[in-house]
Order: C-alpha cells, then structure tokens, then sequence
C-alpha cells in the first residue's frame, strides 16, 4: 500500500505526511531527505559535482538509512545521524542541482523502492507519483502559492531562530521551483491521475482532515 506526496517546497508535504503516517500506522519516507544527505556529502568531501567521476564516487560510498528515535524520523548518512545538519541553506541549493543528475536520482530510486517492499508506505517528494511509484494506490499534488510557502518557510526558521528576510526566501523558492520543474530527469510535475490539493488557506490540520476523507473514500 503505497500513498505518494509531491509538490513543491514549502506546500505542507512532510506535515501532512508525518501526521497521516501516525494515524494510518504507515511508515514516513522523506526522500528529500535523501537528496539533502547525498549533497551534504558532496559538500564535505568537496566534491564537484559537475564532474561525473565525482558521482560515480558518491553512489558507491553512501549508504542511506532511516531510523526511528523518539518518535521522530532520523536519516543516517554512512552510519551518521545526519538529521539537523542536512536542513542547513546550503545544502537546500546544492541538494536541488545534484538531483538533476539522473546517476544520483536512480541510486535514490533503487533506495525508496527498496524501503517500501511489504510495508505501508507515505513517502513525499518530487517524483513519487510519476517516476518511484507510478502505480501508487493514491497520489496527491500539493501545492500553495508563492506567499503563503515564504510566509511558512520564515515562520518556520524563526521558530528555528534563525533570522531571514521574506524576500530571500521567496527568491530562493522560486528558483528552486524553476530548478527542479525543468530538468530533464524527472522533473517536478503533477501525475495525471494525482489529486491536486491547493494548502494556500487550509490549516494543516484542514489538510490532513481532506486527505484522510479522500483514503477512506468520502471524496472521490
Ligand atoms: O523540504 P523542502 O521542500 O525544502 O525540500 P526537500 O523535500 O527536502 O527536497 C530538497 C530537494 O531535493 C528538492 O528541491 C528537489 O530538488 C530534490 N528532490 C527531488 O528531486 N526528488 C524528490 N523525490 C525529493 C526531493
Ligand atoms: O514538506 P514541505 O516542504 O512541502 O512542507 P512542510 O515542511 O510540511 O511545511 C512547511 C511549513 O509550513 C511547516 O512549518 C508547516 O508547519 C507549515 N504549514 C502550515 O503552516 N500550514 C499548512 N497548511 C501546511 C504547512
């Protein structure tokens, strides 16, 4: 049993995920993640990730796990809790053009399709519902406009304590949008048969609320 989430940044995903997982009793998979984890590499073995010999390098020394501590997800890169560091901005960047390469983008595929054999699975991402999973039994698009994902993502670091500026964010989701919209590898795009759900004026609680009547039926 396999329900995918895609959208962009900042559109409710992983929320909606976490919360819908300890409901269902599924098991989360963040596959970005995993894409943080690989660049987070390539940063600290200074990699060059233009050069394709530095890719084939990086597919062949990572191992990529989840683990569960304290009810919360945990992402092991190597055997290293990872978790904290892979959020910081500049992984945010380098983790959107190193999934452009298809090398990286199918040793990640290998993963997640791995991970979910016999499980019951909710995993978010970009391509789950197109690529990973085409057969998933639901797929949902998320998404929320441009304003309302800034708004998020600085009340979000503020929290963190971070202090941003709206604008910057802003600048950079957009071009992550763009970034991630128009590769050539399966690029960020809505499956067909995936139901479209716009957060921009739900609640999170609003969100989880729908998508919950969609799994058990009430919605078609
Ligand atoms: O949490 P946030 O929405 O900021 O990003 P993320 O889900 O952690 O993903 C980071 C980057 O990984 C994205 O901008 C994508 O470029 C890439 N990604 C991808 O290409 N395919 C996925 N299934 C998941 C993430
Ligand atoms: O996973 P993704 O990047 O799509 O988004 P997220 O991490 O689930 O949500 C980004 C931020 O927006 C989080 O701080 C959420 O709590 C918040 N959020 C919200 O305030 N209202 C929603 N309807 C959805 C998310």
């Amino acid at each position: 049993m396999i329900i995918a989430i895609d959208g962009p940044a900042a559109s409710g995903k992983s929320t909606t995920a976490k919360l819908i997982a300890e409901k269902l009793n599924f098991i989360y998979i963040d596959t970005g993640a995993m894409y943080r984890a690989v660049a987070l590499y390539a940063l600290k073995n200074n990699l060059d990730i233009s050069n394709h010999k530095n890719l084939i390098k990086i597919i062949n020394s990572i191992t990529i796990r989840f683990e569960r501590i304290n009810n919360e997800n945990h992402i092991f890169l190597n055997n290293i809790d990872v978790t904290s560091e892979i959020r910081l901005p500049e992984i945010t960047k380098l983790s959107s053009n190193i999934a452009t390469k298809k090398i990286i983008r199918d040793k990640m595929v290998e993963i997640q399709r791995l991970l979910a054999i016999n499980q019951k699975i909710i995993m978010d991402g970009r391509d789950i519902g197109t690529v990973v999973f085409p057969n998933a039994n639901y797929k949902f698009f998320l998404t929320a406009s441009i304003e309302t994902r800034a708004l998020r993502r600085l009340n979000e670091q503020l929290t963190k304590g971070i202090v941003s500026n709206l604008e910057d964010i802003k600048n950079d989701l957009i071009w992550r949008d763009k970034n991630d919209s128009e590769r050539e590898f399966s690029p960020l795009i809505k499956a067909e048969d995936a139901i479209e759900v716009d957060t921009s004026n739900m609640t999170i609680e609003e969100q989880v609320k729908y998508i919950l009547k969609v799994l058990q039926g009430d919605i078609a």
